[in-house]
């Protein structure tokens, strides 16, 4: 189905709507639960810019420090990429430029990861 969804902010539309779908991913949800929802879509609304080349400075932790002690395996990287990926086509990212900003973030996959 076509998803029509207008929003001058797309890179904050990005950030909100991954925090919507990780909410309702049955694979990854619990591990966000109890979490600060305000501060992880602010961080990911700077991060997404930052990392898309939008001109914003990201003020939150290193993706170890941010990551401790949750426990995340590769599976849960690959469930938020997917996520991830579904929020960039609903805001029309062309194809190359999701695939630059995936690239972009894959490197931390191993700072996120502990098992
Ligand atoms: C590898 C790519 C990932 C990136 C770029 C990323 C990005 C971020 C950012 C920017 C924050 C906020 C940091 C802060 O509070 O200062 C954060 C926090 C968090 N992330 Fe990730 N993340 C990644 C992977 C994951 C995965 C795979 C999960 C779980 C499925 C996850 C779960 C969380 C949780 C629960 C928090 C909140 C931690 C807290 O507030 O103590 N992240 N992440």
């Amino acid at each position: 189905m076509l998803e029509a969804f207008y929003c001058k902010a797309g890179i904050d539309c990005i950030a909100d709507d991954l925090v919507t779908r990780i909410k309702r991913a049955p694979r990854i949800a619990d591990i966000f639960k109890g979490q600060d929802e305000l501060r992880l879509r602010r961080l990911l609304k700077q991060q997404f810019c930052y990392m898309l080349n939008g001109g914003c400075a990201y003020s939150g932790c290193t993706m170890k420090v941010a990551h401790k002690n949750l426990g995340l395996q590769t599976a849960d990287v690959g469930a938020l990429v997917e996520d991830r990926q579904a929020a960039m086509r609903k805001e029309r990212v062309a194809f190359f430029t999701q695939n630059h900003s995936l690239a972009k973030f894959a490197p931390m996959k191993r700072e996120a990861v502990e098992r």
